[in-house]
């Protein structure tokens, strides 16, 4: 049963078709696209949470509508949580994935621990109040890369319970270990009881 729409303040065609999925028909979840907005807004602070509430802020801004936005970082142990806030820039401004793979093995070359975890934040705008939801997934990374699904660090991330990457899963399969579903889920739950 749908409870409502809401504005994802996201362009990752990525990240609005693995919402989709785990919202299914509860929520109908419209992209920037979608709402006809075209606009790529800054992620300039050092923390997920304060990029998050920046970009729901900005479209929120702009619709006057309830909305939600994620931000999401790679924190790797042997790196003292590094790429973490920048992992989109990590090897640069070009936000390139193979870049930023590359530079992340090239970085954890000599370290035997692997240990990594997703974390997303969530900052959802619900009758002008903002609410944070966060969710982690636990794991390590690969020597190298396997797998061509998904987005980002999918191809060297393998979830804790699982034997491959993110990219050798279906969105399904992915759905089943994610960060971003976890915070989704809270989202969900979240509105179903305030609505
Ligand atoms: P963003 O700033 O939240 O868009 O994400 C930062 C970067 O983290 C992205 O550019 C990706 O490289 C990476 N990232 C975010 N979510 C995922 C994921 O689910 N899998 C793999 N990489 C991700």
């Amino acid at each position: 049963m749908l409870i409502t729409e809401l504005i994802f303040a996201t362009n990752n065609v990525n990240k609005v078709a693995e919402i989709k999925a785990v919202v299914g028909t509860q929520l109908e979840v419209i992209s920037l696209k979608d709402a006809g907005i075209d606009i790529d807004i800054a992620e300039p602070h050092d923390t997920l949470e304060a990029n998050a509430s920046e970009k729901s802020f900005v479209i929120h801004t702009l619709t006057g509508k309830n909305c939600f936005s994620e931000d999401t970082g790679l924190e790797v142990a042997a790196l003292n949580g590094a790429p973490g806030v920048k992992s989109a820039r990590y090897a640069g401004d070009g936000r390139n994935f193979q870049a930023n793979i590359d530079l992340l093995l090239k970085n954890l070359e000599n370290h035997t621990n692997r240990s990594a975890q997703f974390r997303t934040v969530v900052s959802l705008i619900w009758d002008e109040k903002e609410y944070l939801f966060e969710g982690i997934c636990k794991g390590h990374i690969l020597q190298q890369q396997s797998g061509a699904n998904g987005f980002g660090y999918d191809p060297v991330f393998v979830p804790e319970g699982a034997t491959k990457t993110f990219a050798v899963m279906s969105m399904e399969e992915k759905n089943q270990y994610s960060h971003r579903k976890k915070a989704i889920s809270q989202l969900v739950a979240f509105l179903q009881q305030h609505l």
